[in-house]
Parts: C-alpha cells; sequence; structure tokens
C-alpha cells in the first residue's frame, strides 16, 4: 500500500465536508442511483490513465506540452456528431501548430466526455422575485428557469454516464480511424489561414509546417504509419460530484489500485480544494493523474500541504497546477509560488487556465472574456517560466470547434453588441473555433521567437 493509501477508502470522502453538492430530493433515490452506476463498466481504463500520468511526467521536464481544452459545461442537448468532430477538429489543429513550433509532443486532452457538473457561487437563483436552485450542470438539474428544471435529478448521473461514453466512443473511432491524420489536420489549418483576416501572419507557419510534411512524404515515410494516422486523445473533467466519481471508481486488477474510471485526469477546482475538504479526501486515494485548480488568492504554505496530500510520493505526471491568476496578477502572484515548488522539488506540471480570472460583463449583460486578455495571461505565464527557469507545461482552455460569439476580440474583432448572435453557453464563455486557433498561431509565435 502506497502512502496516498493510507485511511482511505472510495466512501472515505463520506466523513469529510463535501462542498457543492446538490440537495437531492430523495437520498434513496440517489442511492439506487449510484448503486446502478457502480455496475456499468468504466468509462476509461486503468492502462489508459497510467498512459497518461507516463505523458504528464514529460511534461514536467518539459519534454511534452499539456492542451487541455473544451467546454466550460457540456450539455446533453450538444452531444452529437458534428459538435464533437469539431472540437476534436480544433484540438487536433492547434496540436499541430504547438507540436512543430515546440519541438515537443502536444498531450490532447478534452474537457469532454463527462464535463457536466458545475461549482456555482450562490445555490439559489433569483429572478423577478422568484427564486430556485442554480443550474449545476446538466448531470444534476436543467438550464431552464422553471421548478421542474431545476430540480436535482439523480438520474442525470445516468444520462450524464451514457452521453460521456457516447462520446468517447465516437473519440475513439476518430482518432483511430483516420479522422485526425497528419495530413487532413494540416489541411483544416491552412483552410483557416486562407479565410483569417490575420491569415498573412499566420501563413508563414502553416507553409513550414506543409513543409516539413512534404518532407517526411518524398523521403518516404509512409502517411499510414499509425504516428502519422492516428492520434492518442485523452479526456477529462471536474471531479466536482462525488457520489457518481465514487460510482465510477474502480479497483485494477493489474496494479491492485484505485482508479477513477470516469475519465483519464480529473481535477479540483478552485472552490473545493480545501485541505480538509471531501474532494481532496477522494482525490487523494485514486491513481489518476489529477489536476488543481489555483486562483490568484491562494496561500503557498497552502499550496505546499495541498501537493503533499495530492502527491506524497512526489511522482511525476501525478499532480498539473492549473494557474488562474488573471492578466494582471501573474507577475506578481506567479514568482514566489514558482520559487517554492521549486525549492521544495516537487514534481508538477504548470498549466495556464487564461479564462477563468479573466472573466467580466460586457456592456450587453453577456459574461465574456476579451481574446487579447486571455493572450496576455498566456504570455505572462511563459515569460514568469522561463525567468523563474521553471517549465510552462500547459494551457487549460474553454472552447467550442463551433462558430460562438462569447468571446470578445480575436481576428474577426467580436464587439460587445455581437456576442448575442451566437451565445450558446450555459456556463462559461468559450473561445470559438477561429479564435482558439489563433491562441495556438500565437502562442507557437512566441516559443519560436
Ligand atoms: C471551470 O474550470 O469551469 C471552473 C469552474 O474553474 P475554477 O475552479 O478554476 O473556477
Ligand atoms: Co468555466
Amino acid at each position: 500500500m502506497t502512502t496516498e493509501q493510507k485511511n482511505w477508502n472510495k466512501s472515505s470522502w463520506r466523513n469529510f465536508n463535501a462542498l457543492q453538492q446538490p440537495l437531492w430530493p430523495s437520498k434513496e433515490a440517489e442511492k439506487k442511483v449510484r448503486d446502478k452506476l457502480s455496475l456499468l463498466p468504466p468509462l476509461v481504463f486503468a492502462g489508459e490513465i497510467r498512459s497518461l500520468k507516463k505523458e504528464l511526467a514529460d511534461a514536467v521536464d518539459g519534454k511534452a506540452f499539456l492542451l487541455q481544452g473544451g467546454d466550460c459545461s457540456e450539455n446533453f442537448s450538444n452531444v452529437t456528431a458534428l459538435n464533437i468532430r469539431e472540437k476534436l477538429k480544433v484540438l487536433l489543429q492547434m496540436s499541430v501548430v504547438l507540436t512543430y513550433a515546440g519541438e515537443i509532443p502536444i498531450i490532447k486532452l478534452g474537457r469532454i466526455a463527462g464535463q457536466f457538473a458545475k461549482p456555482r457561487s450562490s445555490d439559489i437563483e433569483t429572478r423577478d422575485g422568484v427564486e430556485l436552485p442554480s443550474y449545476r450542470g446538466d448531470m444534476v438539474n436543467g438550464a431552464e428557469f422553471t421548478k421542474a428544471a431545476r430540480t436535482p435529478n439523480p438520474k442525470n448521473m445516468l444520462q450524464g454516464y451514457n452521453m460521456a461514453a457516447s462520446t468517447l466512443n465516437l473519440l475513439r473511432a476518430f482518432t483511430h480511424g483516420g479522422f485526425g491524420s497528419l495530413q487532413r489536420v494540416q489541411a483544416w489549418n491552412q483552410e483557416f489561414v486562407a479565410a483569417s483576416p490575420m491569415g498573412r501572419s499566420y501563413n508563414r507557419l502553416a507553409k513550414q509546417i506543409s513543409q516539413a510534411i512534404q518532407f517526411m512524404e518524398t523521403i518516404g515515410i509512409s502517411s499510414e504509419l499509425p504516428q502519422i494516422e492516428q492520434t492518442q486523445f485523452y479526456t477529462s473533467h471536474e471531479a466536482l460530484l462525488l457520489g457518481y466519481e465514487e460510482s465510477l471508481t474502480r479497483l485494477d486488477h493489474i496494479t491492485e489500485k484505485w482508479y477513477d474510471c470516469s475519465a483519464h485526469l480529473v481535477w479540483i477546482g478552485e472552490r473545493t480544494r480545501q485541505i480538509d475538504g471531501a474532494h481532496v479526501e477522494f482525490l487523494r486515494g485514486v491513481h489518476n493523474p489529477l489536476g488543481l485548480k489555483l486562483g490568484p488568492k491562494h496561500d503557498i504554505d497552502e499550496v505546499k500541504r495541498l501537493i503533499n496530500v495530492l502527491n506524497p510520493d512526489n511522482e511525476k505526471g501525478r499532480l498539473t497546477i492549473i494557474t488562474r491568476l488573471g492578466k494582471d496578477n501573474v507577475e506578481k502572484v506567479l514568482p514566489p509560488l514558482l520559487r517554492e515548488i521549486k525549492r521544495e522539488g516537487m514534481h508538477v506540471v504548470w498549466s495556464c487556465d487564461p479564462m477563468h480570472a479573466n472573466t467580466y460583463t460586457a456592456s450587453s449583460g453577456h459574461k465574456t472574456r476579451n481574446f487579447n486578455d486571455i493572450v496576455s495571461e498566456i504570455t505572462c505565464f511563459f515569460e514568469t517560466h522561463w525567468a523563474e527557469g521553471t517549465i510552462p507545461g500547459g494551457i487549460h482552455l474553454e472552447m467550442t470547434g463551433n462558430d460562438v460569439t462569447e468571446c470578445t476580440g480575436g481576428a474577426h474583432n467580436i464587439v460587445d453588441e455581437e456576442l448575442s448572435q451566437n451565445y450558446e453557453t450555459t456556463c462559461d464563455p468559450r473561445l470559438n473555433s477561429e479564435q482558439s486557433l489563433e491562441v495556438a498561431f500565437q502562442l507557437a509565435d512566441m516559443i519560436r521567437s
């Protein structure tokens, strides 16, 4: 037994305070659903989880880079072949650009196939004097502002499981069936560059990538090689609903270790990372790679204690710290944190979430984020790491493959008044496909210069 399993079992979190859990109207009904879930097959397999951890261990050392992205909150109604395909397509496109620029493998990790539960700042939402439970994600209740929709229904967890399973099924088919072949992905990138108003500045890089692929073909490297034709894609979500996560936690019979088989990587959000809380208790015992979100107000000593609890063996690849500090806070807040964790010799992947601390309300009343602020936080993150001699190991984005208007700016310069045109998110605003690709091209430029 390793140190992290001491006094742990998959239900031990129940002895701790669990924040952000729904008030299920019937405890018996919720238990029934969990009993069912615990008999259903795992969504992902321990061997795959271990492969991801190994790749993340490389990211600790700067030998790989993590690209994590997807919806803030997935919706059941958006689980369609088209939506899944478009999201995957953009992530693959971004990864080709970043692989070329960084000259290292990109670990592709979707916020997908299970990102159905959301933490909220208040349990109750009030509209025109009417009070209803807040929307907590499709796995809990409906977004519509009616009593029926907002009442938490545990059967949504079963539906969430089924939605995650069908999403994964398609992702596996796409990534192993030639959809994501290098040539195809690069052809999409060329289409993007041709259509972008910023195309001229992205064209050089796109051309160089094409030349590299052409060179490989010329010397006879077959496009049918699995490395060219197939790709590895992993899934992740915030491990928020502990009852659901517990039901999908299984003992791996090869290693005799526990894995949360709802996703390859699960993360702890900024709001549920209390050291004596139920989320930390649950996650310390599963052997998945973990993410830990950190906002600008973290306490460094507490972060160190959290790292010790979550990664007591200082295993590379086990822990990814996802900082979401806000573009104006990075310069001040990040250096002391990096210095201290480096001084302690703690192995973590440092990833940058440039979304969650750059949210504001547009003049149109929409919750939004500006493209330049997002790029600015990423830039500051990289420059700070380079200055401190630490390794910027990844980025974490809220994005979609669709043509939404949720974040302002970008090459088509979406302005406040245009946000209502195609504002679809039920939670936080996402970069659209074009804005996501632009982030990749601008980051690539920065890495190479
Ligand atoms: C999120 O990733 O959607 C989220 C709620 O993030 P955070 O925990 O960083 O606020
Ligand atoms: Co979000």
